[in-house]
């Protein structure tokens, strides 16, 4: 069955490229991204796993973990990290789990045979401190993803943990947020005293609160 928002992220024991893992154990109560890519050896991929390795210091400032995977052995994912070195300024420096036996790919559906009955898709897991999926994204091997999409999300899920807003199109950290329905007046109130812009009894719009 696939998984859905809100579902357990099924735990896993894989080798990686940086030794083996038990992901929960590996996670603790960190937020992580699991992430898959069709193939090594291939462009689009190496463009993406060079861009996160660039990035990876962004996600640990959010606390959280990144971990790759895709159907080929941790023998080719570190000889093609030389070539993502080599060509992307940068290797990956987050493990890579060995999928040759695609264990972890099939238990998170990321081989999509009406897309490709052997390669992995471009999957994102969003998973947090208690384990729980709390969104997901899944492109095609033609498209390669936007990574700075990825941590916008991140900073939405985060912040929507910790205050009742949601976030609107295109937001980015520090953009006016949206005050959530379920927040009656009076304790938008409490909650706001600043007040907000009321474009519509279900559209106010709030600075941003600390979180
Ligand atoms: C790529 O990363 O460029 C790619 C991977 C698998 C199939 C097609 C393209």
């Amino acid at each position: 069955m696939a998984l859905r928002i809100g579902d357990e992220a099924p735990n896993f024991q894989a080798d990686t490229t940086e030794g083996p893992v038990d992901f929960h154990q590996w996670k603790g109560d960190s937020w992580a991204i699991l992430f898959s890519h069709p193939k090594d050896f291939t462009p689009v991929c190496t463009t993406e796993l060079g861009y996160m390795a660039r990035v990876k210091d962004e996600f640990d400032k959010r606390n959280v973990k990144i971990l790759a995977v895709s159907v080929d052995s941790t023998e080719d994912h570190k000889a093609w990290s030389k070539d993502i070195a080599e060509t992307q300024g940068t290797a990956p420096n987050y493990p890579i789990i060995d999928g040759s036996d695609r264990k972890v790919p099939d238990l998170y559906d990321m081989i999509h045979p009406n897309a490709n009955d052997t390669l992995t898709v471009r999957s994102v897991f969003f998973i947090d401190p208690n384990n729980k999926i709390r969104a997901q994204i899944t492109y095609p091997a033609s498209t390669g993803r936007n990574f700075d999409e990825i941590l916008r999300v991140i900073d939405s899920l985060q912040l929507t943990d910790t205050v009742k807003v949601a976030t609107p199109a295109n937001w980015t950290d520090g953009d006016d947020v949206i005050i959530v329905p379920a927040l009656s007046t009076e304790e938008a109130k409490e909650r706001f005293p600043e007040g907000w812009d009321e474009q519509k009894p279900y559209l106010r719009v709030v600075k941003q609160p600390a979180r």
